[in-house]
């Protein structure tokens, strides 16, 4: 009965389509339209920039997503050289395998960007919280990212880096634009697809996360800026040297250690690891922001 009545309806709307026959026998009449397009019509390649930034600011973020590209660029190129003989690989993903981490930094590059919005118009009104670079809008817009007036006052061009003081381990990830902007995609579901997230807080605990939970590096927003950060500053900016900062021996290290000149006395690295954590906020749960 059931099955009989599915029939019968099913040819009634058959017979009320205007002419049946041909739509069934012409195949390539309902997809016309796009079948005369590429298969990729449509696809967006650059980062949406809302009407609410002025020139100077789109220019600004435009800037700045570039380069955070070229950051990613590299990162990607630099694992698929050397996958896990590199000891910036191994320091940041220790055993893991590599495809994960590629992928991180090529959907940033090479991902449709339709579902992901820069804004300048502070419309949460975050931006007049002191020290907000920017912020993720979290449920009132959760493709959105509010780019705040500190931005351009701070945020450095990869040009500089290694320069004015700074070096991977004692600096901030959101030095540079393409590091600050890095952190801020992985925040959009579109790019970071809630998987890549916060399971580590700063370079002490980046690397640490390397030796006790490798498992989720690959997919740590702060583990994937540092490294690359890391291969960027010794591949491109200063080739061979880099700028890794002081590197702190761990208790669980092999006692073997590297050449490194560490400090031995584990009193100053007490402070010195305290003073790492910003100053500013940096609040992550449930799609809240964070600034600088
Ligand atoms: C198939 O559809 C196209 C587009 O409407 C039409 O130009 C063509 O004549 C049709 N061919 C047949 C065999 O009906
Ligand atoms: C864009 O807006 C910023 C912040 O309000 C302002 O400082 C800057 O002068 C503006 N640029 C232009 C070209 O209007
Ligand atoms: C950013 O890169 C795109 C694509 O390469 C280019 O068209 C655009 O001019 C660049 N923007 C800036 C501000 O350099
Ligand atoms: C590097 O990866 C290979 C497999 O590709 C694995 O056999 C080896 O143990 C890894 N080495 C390190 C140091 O993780
Ligand atoms: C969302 O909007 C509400 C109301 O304006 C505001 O209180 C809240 O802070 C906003 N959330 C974010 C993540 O900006
Ligand atoms: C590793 O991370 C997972 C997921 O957060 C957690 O469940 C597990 O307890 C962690 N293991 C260690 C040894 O910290
Ligand atoms: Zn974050």
């Amino acid at each position: 009965m059931r099955l009989f009545n599915l029939v019968l309806s099913s040819a009634a709307i058959a017979a009320a389509l205007p002419t049946p026959e041909t739509s069934e026998g012409n195949q390539s009449q309902p997809f016309t339209p796009n079948g005369l397009a590429p298969w990729n019509a449509g696809a967006v390649t650059q980062f949406p920039i809302h009407s609410s930034c002025n020139a100077t600011q789109r220019r600004q973020i435009e800037l700045g997503l570039n380069e955070t590209i070229t950051l990613a660029q590299h990162a990607k190129d630099h694992i698929l050289r050397w996958r896990n003989e590199s000891a910036i690989y191994q320091k940041y993903f220790s055993d893991r395998p590599s495809m994960e981490a590629i992928g991180a930094f090529d959907i940033v590059i090479n991902g449709d960007k339709k579902d992901v919005l820069f804004r300048c118009d502070n419309p949460d009104g975050n931006c007049n919280n002191e020290g907000w670079a920017g912020h993720w809008r979290g449920e009132n817009g959760t493709d959105e990212t509010v780019i705040c007036d500190l931005s351009y006052e701070t945020r450095r061009s990869l040009s500089t880096m290694c320069g004015l003081g700074y070096t991977v381990s004692e600096s901030e990830t959101n030095t540079f634009w393409a590091g600050d902007l890095l952190h801020r995609l992985y925040h959009v579901s579109a790019i970071g697809q809630n998987w890549i997230d916060h399971f580590a807080d700063g370079y002490e605990e980046v690397v640490d996360l390397a030796k006790t939970n490798a498992t989720l590096t690959t997919r740590d927003s702060e583990t994937l800026q540092y490294f690359a950060l890391e291969a960027y500053a010794f591949d491109i900016a200063v080739p061979g040297v880099g700028c890794p900062g002081v590197q702190h021996e761990h208790e669980h290290d092999e006692p073997e250690a590297t050449s490194q000149p560490t400090p031995t006395a584990t009193a100053t690295d007490a402070p010195s690891t305290t003073a790492e954590v910003p100053a500013n906020c940096h609040t992550h749960d449930g799609g809240v922001l964070h600034c600088t």
